[in-house]
């Protein structure tokens, strides 16, 4: 493992039984707290948004969007929220997608993505795969070009990687940690 990857897993909390018995849930605030490890970040990230040749970078509500602010930002590119249901104002549209108990929706503006768009998504963990799986197709749904997906963290043991190939269609999956 690199100075990075050293340093960034060294600012991820684990903490037992969140939110639920059995799950270790994987805490990035003291990440977000060390600006240092937090530029790494940030630049890591940027980094991977000009390999994919990306024109824009969505980020996923609400941790996607504190990375991917700064990591659009950075790289010199628009930056696109894909909200939760119901938050935005303007003509959207929406993807639904299952959760373990029920299920959720994601909305983008549609006007915030076009034909000729190369979009980067921007995430803090892949879990399962199914809220970028959503992303990925809003933004196909745009008429715009997935260039790729970018997380913090992949959480390996849960499959997202080889559940998302479909709807990334040869885009990169890039994972600064798998766990
Ligand atoms: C978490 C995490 C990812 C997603 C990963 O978001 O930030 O966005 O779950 O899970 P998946 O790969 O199984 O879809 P969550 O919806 O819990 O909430 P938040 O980002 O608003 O905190
Ligand atoms: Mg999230």
């Amino acid at each position: 493992t690199t100075d990075i990857t050293e340093l960034l897993l060294s600012r991820i909390r684990d903490v037992a039984d969140y939110p639920e018995p059995g799950v270790m849930f994987k805490d990035i605030t003291p990440l977000l707290a060390d600006p240092e490890a937090f530029a790494v970040l940030t630049d890591a990230l940027a980094e991977a948004a000009r390999a994919t040749g990306a024109t824009k970078v969505v980020g996923l509500e609400a941790r996607g969007f504190i990375l991917g602010a700064p990591v659009a930002l950075r790289a010199g590119l628009g930056f696109i929220p894909v909200r939760k249901a119901g938050k935005l104002p303007g003509a959207t549209l929406s993807q639904a997608y299952d959760l373990e108990y029920g299920s959720a929706e994601i909305e983008v503006h549609a006007e915030d993505l076009t034909a000729g768009d190369r979009v980067l998504v921007v995430d803090d963990v892949l879990a399962t795969g199914g809220t970028a799986e959503a992303s990925l197709e809003l933004i196909r749904r745009a008429g715009a070009e997935v260039a790729g997906l970018a997380v913090l963290m992949e959480l390996g043991f849960l499959g997202g990687r080889a559940r998302l190939e479909p709807a990334l269609a040869g885009a990169p999956l890039k994972a600064l940690l798998t766990v």
